[in-house]
């Protein structure tokens, strides 16, 4: 048995998650845990929500209310949704607790003793209206190269020119659009990262044959431009205090204490549940752990170069990460979701309108991994009617239904298996290896295309041996073969539990059993065509999945702003 450390990008507090979310870090990990739980490992699965910085600042104030009570308002919202859901976390934390606090000063501790932070003297914007510093990105104005008015310090929306909040013309604060600034002289703290850069080179050089491509490149890239002092504390109210002299009204940066969260959330889980687990055998001098972590593609720097830089600097044994898995974006029939705009289906609509399976389904056949991928409702209820309602659906009702009123609802014993019963096993086994596979390596969309295609096989064997007809001359050879597509039903159940954990629960509980029974580690088609035995009985019970009518369709496109 292995351990395997799982953890998924920890999701803005103030953001609303919406299927590119879903599908960007969240769901994948959960798919990805739950497999390694079903192989018999023991897995610690951990996510939270990311909640300190200037949005959240904006956000609260936006709705009048501390930004304590906000942020718990959609702490709660984000960890209702991802249960309905069916999230597998082992804790959904909050990077703003007592317990990452203390490990956050913990670690700066390390860093400074060991000589890695450096106090500096820098510009910034401040408003005198608002009375406080502005982050780049809160200064709004006009681009001075292509002349687009709603320029942002940092960049330029319209251009994508990079750009520093001193070169917009007329510039004005985002959160109450005062021009009433200037620039102030301010001082911060800043890892000394170009100390680190040849371990750092050292340790991501190790990476190389077990990092995807896209991970790997990014980090190669950062370490090629060289990396710069990185500042890790903001003139801010809402963050962690920082422990120093003269930085009473700082904080730390939100990216400096939002992938120690991780190991923060482990320890609030384990001071919550303190018998159950040693966050501390996980994170510290763990050298049987494995550690995976997922997040969209515009987080691979930070976990590819500042969060394990900083764990080094340490010069204690953290956990880090052993395997990257770095996603693409997933736009929303071509465009971008857009809350404000009304476009996108998000995941509390999105769970309301059909079960979390179909979502899941779709989403993780469609993941956007080596390139974008794009969701539109036809696309949607396309792969909800044929794969879903058309393949699996239809063969476990069809089987099920056939059997009951052929034979009974025991399942059949039959007789010796033949030919075709001794092919589809050899077939099975090689989609199944597969499918196993790229379920280990991460390759989400070619694992997804095996299980459908397991699927196909028992749908052709059934239609080509047909029972139906069989059974006027031969009663045993059909019952030989409804034995076998029983059994297919549970084989189908457990290879997709990952995936649509509720539809593999509603699969095996017809017939008699329960996920928390069935393996996948060594899963071997013989042996298992032959697990459920004659005699047991079974239900047909209700269908798995509903078509998605056209008018349903259309009616969502409506809804959710696709336009069309
Ligand atoms: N909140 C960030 C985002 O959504 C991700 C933070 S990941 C962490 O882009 F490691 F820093 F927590
Ligand atoms: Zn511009």
């Amino acid at each position: 048995m292995s351990r395997i450390l799982v953890t998924s990008a920890l999701p803005y507090v103030n953001g609303i998650p919406h299927l590119g979310h879903m599908v960007g870090c969240l769901l994948p990990s959960d798919v990805y845990a739950r497999y390694q739980r079903m192989l018999g490992n023991e897995v610690l699965y951990i996510c939270g929500t990311d909640e300190h910085g200037t949005p959240s600042e904006v956000g609260a104030a936006k709705e009048n209310m501390p930004v304590e009570e906000y942020c718990t308002k959609y702490h709660n919202r984000h960890k209702e949704v991802y249960q309905k859901f069916n999230l597998s976390f082992d804790y959904f934390g909050r990077t703003s607790t007592p317990q990452n606090e203390e490990m956050v000063n913990h670690i700066f501790t390390q860093l400074e003793k060991n000589g890695f932070i450096e106090e500096k003297n820098i510009k910034q914007v401040f408003s005198i209206d608002d009375d406080r510093f502005l982050p780049d990105r809160y200064i709004t104005g006009t681009c001075p190269h292509c002349g687009y008015d709603k320029a942002r310090g940092d960049q330029c929306e319209n251009c994508t020119k990079v750009l520093e909040p001193t070169e917009l013309i007329n510039p004005r604060s985002t959160i109450s659009g005062s021009t009433n600034l200037e620039v102030r002289e301010t001082k911060h703290l800043f890892l000394k990262l170009p100390l680190l850069e040849s371990e750092l080179a050292e340790w991501v050089k190790t990476k190389e044959p077990y990092w995807p491509d896209v991970a790997y490149s990014i980090a190669q890239k950062w370490l090629k431009e060289g990396l710069q002092e990185r500042c890790i504390t903001r003139d801010l109210k809402w963050g962690f205090a920082v422990p120093r002299a003269g930085f009473e009204d700082k904080v730390f940066y939100v990216w400096f204490d939002a992938p120690i969260g991780y190991i923060g959330i482990s320890k609030q889980w384990s001071d919550e549940k303190p018998n159950e687990r040693d966050w501390k055998s996980w994170w510290l001098d763990a050298k049987d752990v494995y550690y995976v972590q997922f997040m969209g593609k515009d987080n691979v720097p930070f976990h590819s170069i500042s969060f394990p830089a900083t764990l080094l600097g340490t010069r204690e044994n953290w956990t880090k990460v052993d395997y990257l898995k770095g996603m693409s974006y997933l736009t929303f029939e071509g465009g971008k979701f857009s809350k404000s705009e009304h476009r996108g289906i998000f995941a509390e609509d999105a769970i309301e309108e059909f079960p979390a399976d179909y979502w899941r389904y779709w989403l993780m056949s469609n993941a956007p991994e080596a390139s974008d991928s794009s969701f539109s409702f036809d696309g949607f209820a396309g792969v909800v009617n044929k794969d879903l309602n058309g393949v699996l659906g239809n063969f476990v009702s069809r089987v099920l239904k056939m059997t009951a009123s052929k034979i009974g609802t025991e399942v059949p014993a039959g007789g010796e298996f033949q030919t075709e019963e001794k092919e589809l096993i050899l077939q099975l086994q090689e989609k199944t290896n597969n499918y196993l596979k790229y379920m280990k390596d991460m390759e989400f969309r070619k694992a997804l295309n095996e299980l459908r295609a397991i699927w196909v096989d028992g749908n052709n064997y059934i239609s080509s041996t047909e029972p139906w007809t069989v059974i006027k001359e031969n009663p045993e050879r059909a019952a030989t073969i409804l034995r076998v597509c029983i059994n297919l039903i549970r084989i189908f159940a457990i290879l997709s539990a990952p995936i649509m954990p509720e539809t593999a629960e509603k699969m095996l509980s017809k017939l008699g059993y329960s996920i928390k029974e069935v393996t996948l580690s060594d899963f071997n088609i013989a042996k298992e065509i032959e697990a459920v035995p004659a005699g047991q009985k079974f239900e047909v019970g209700d269908a798995l999945f509903e078509r998605v009518a056209p008018e349903k369709i259309d009616e969502l496109k409506v809804r959710y702003g696709s336009g069309k």
